[in-house]
């Protein structure tokens, strides 16, 4: 059986599902942070150790500004209300991607960030602003300044996620099958799984059976 480290998830489907069942995309956002909830929980359960969530994209900013006011209120929220539980629950939390938030919003992830460093259980890694092609120029760019010698090792110590195994599986909901600028260099052997479900209606069940699934894979990493 494949030893199972890491899930990261392109949580999309929140709009869709959002505008199908109560006419607002926003309600959608909203019913995605219960699914957030939902896989937090059953990743504990599962003994896994990193599960990293695409919250907000790069390409995000171009939604319209009431959306991304929601999603970042929502978010505020989750952290006053829920940081003091996680820490409890001794999970660490990591961001990944530039924080260019308002100064209330960065102020709350780099407190978050700051409580939980210690914690050991499950590292939740959220992608906010977060672009993969971002992280990768400026690795290389980091890689010139510092007349580093051009090679893998060297390029990934400038990556956000340098001290975080590759995902083992990528999981992406929403009935699309893109990867949208997501972890693009760490998902070079990794499992993905498209999920026709929208996230808000993707559940424990779903996931469990995405884990069993992953788990009689023959991973091969380039071998036979
Ligand atoms: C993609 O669905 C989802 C997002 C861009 C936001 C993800 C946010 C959450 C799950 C809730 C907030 C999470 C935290 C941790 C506070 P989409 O809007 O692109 O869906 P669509 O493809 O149906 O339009």
């Amino acid at each position: 059986m494949n030893p199972l480290n890491h899930v990261a998830i392109i949580m999309d489907g929140n709009g869709r599902w959002g505008l199908k069942y109560k006419n607002s995309r926003n309600a959608g956002h909203k019913a995605g942070l219960h699914t957030v909830e939902k896989i937090i929980k059953e990743t504990i359960n599962q003994k896994i150790q990193y599960l990293t969530l695409y919250a907000f994209s790069t390409e995000n900013w171009k939604r319209p500004k009431a959306e991304i006011s929601y999603l970042f209120s929502l978010l505020e929220t989750f952290l006053i209300r829920r940081i003091d539980d996680l820490h409890r629950q001794n999970i660490k939390l990591k961001i990944i991607g530039v924080k260019n938030f308002t100064i209330k919003l960065n102020k709350l992830l780099s407190s978050a960030e700051k409580k939980t460093s210690k914690n050991s259980k499950l590292q939740i890694n959220l992608a906010l602003n977060y672009g993969s092609k971002f992280e990768l120029i400026n690795a290389i760019k980091n890689m010139i300044k510092k007349k580093d010698k051009i090679n893998e090792t060297n390029l990934i110590k400038y990556f956000q996620t340098k001290d975080i195994p590759d995902p083992d599986i990528l999981i992406r909901t929403g009935n699309t099958k893109r990867l949208s600028n997501f972890l693009l260099w760490q998902i070079a052997y990794s499992e993905i799984f498209f999920e026709k479900k929208l996230w808000p209606s993707f559940n424990d069940q779903d996931y469990k059976r995405v884990i069993k699934k992953y788990k009689t894979i023959k991973r091969n990493f380039g071998n036979v």
